[in-house]
């Protein structure tokens, strides 16, 4: 969506994957003073996202959506102001739908009232989800929400959470700054490697401005051993992935803040060239050795070298596969290490990767100069 926004992945933090319905006001702002402290926010992660459960059950007498009495009495201004003056950005969650998937009042034929509600409060970003839709089309609900945000006069991201239905790759990049590609995330290996694959077919249409989504991430839930979750964050992060927290920032082990922070990573997500990276190569068993890559600013590579497989492998990346002359000589490094680990690969490069791990490079080629007199 061409509003100026989303020129590389939305970064921040969403209440819904860790906390469920059991959000409310001090969760929010202890989450905003603690991804200040944790140094998150500096990183990046800027959004603070709540999720469904934050409206009461029904609208009141003038028809507008009131924030849950119990939860949030102080109401979405005086949270906005307070993560504002954090140096953050407060997203809302509505639905195109009559309800809410935790039946909510929903935002479809509201639109308009919703969006200048939302507007003066000073939210900045807005997830809005698929759930009571009705029976009608995504393509035409979400385009009316799209229109209304943009009538109120502040720009907020718009984050269309449809669950891939219908292909939104092919017609959400006039509509939102992101769109979801599959169903909900959860906290299992089986569920992160099957995402990843169904959001890696729509890689051709990610872009500045409209991104694939493959739901939000699961690092520090539990549910993933540390090599898988930091699979989990190295491909997400490949694939341009938005990069929105899904854990409890204020109860975070230390591996879980390593793996969040890790800032080569990051910039990979965040590199202004803004190409999904994608699956190129697969060998083994069920394809589960694989070598995923993508172009960076620079005439840079970034390459993940994913074992999927129950053992330790070798796994090779072929010159071939990621489209460079064999000939080609790069210096590669480590973003995991945060190592240069080879000075002149030339054809391909190999390294063992243990069960369910991935490793992570960047290439760069040299500047081949050759003198001839
Ligand atoms: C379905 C969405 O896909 C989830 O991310 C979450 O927003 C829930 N609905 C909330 O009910």
């Amino acid at each position: 969506l061409n509003n100026g926004l989303a020129q590389t992945p939305q970064m921040g933090w969403n209440s819904w994957n860790f906390f469920a319905c059991n959000i409310n006001e001090t969760v929010i702002k202890e989450t905003a003073d603690a991804l200040i402290s944790t140094g998150l926010a500096d990183l990046g992660y800027v959004y603070l996202n709540i999720d469904d459960c934050w409206s009461a059950a029904r609208r009141n007498s003038k028809g507008q959506l009131v924030p849950d009495p119990k939860a949030f009495p102080s109401g979405i201004k005086v949270l906005a102001d307070y993560v504002h003056g954090k140096g953050l950005k407060l997203g809302i969650y509505s639905d195109a739908g009559a309800f809410t998937c935790q039946v909510r009042p929903g935002s479809l034929h509201h639109e308009n009232d919703d969006a200048e509600l939302f507007a003066s409060w000073g939210v900045d970003y807005l997830k809005y989800d698929n759930c009571f839709n009705l029976g009608i089309k995504p393509k035409e609900r979400y385009p009316p929400m799209r229109n209304a945000l943009n009538a109120t006069g502040r720009i907020i991201f718009y984050s269309l959470c449809e669950w891939g239905v219908d292909d939104p790759a092919l017609w959400a990049g006039k509509v939102g700054n992101s769109w979801r590609t599959t169903d909900d995330i959860n906290d299992t290996w089986a569920s992160m490697t099957t995402i990843a694959d169904l959001n890696d077919k729509w890689a051709a249409y990610a872009g500045p401005g409209g991104w694939n989504d493959p739901d939000m991430l699961e690092v520090g839930n539990g549910g993933m051993t540390y090599q898988e979750y930091r699979s989990h964050f190295s491909i997400w992060a490949l694939m341009k992935a938005p990069l929105l927290i899904g854990c409890d920032v204020r109860n975070m082990t230390a591996e879980t803040l390593e793996i969040l922070s890790n800032k080569e990573v990051i910039a990979v997500n965040q590199d202004p060239l803004g190409v999904q990276g994608r699956k190129v190569y697969v060998a083994g068993t069920d394809d589960c050795l694989q070598v995923w890559a993508g172009p960076l600013s620079g005439h840079r590579l970034v390459i993940v070298l994913w074992n999927r497989c129950s053992k330790p492998a070798i796994i090779t990346a072929g010159w071939d596969a990621l489209g460079l002359e064999s000939s080609t000589s790069v210096s590669v490094r480590d973003l995991w290490k945060h190592k240069d680990v080879m000075g002149d690969a030339v054809a391909s490069f190999s390294t063992q990767v243990d069960s369910h791990d991935c490793e992570m490079y960047i290439l760069t080629p040299q500047t081949a100069v050759s003198y001839e007199i």
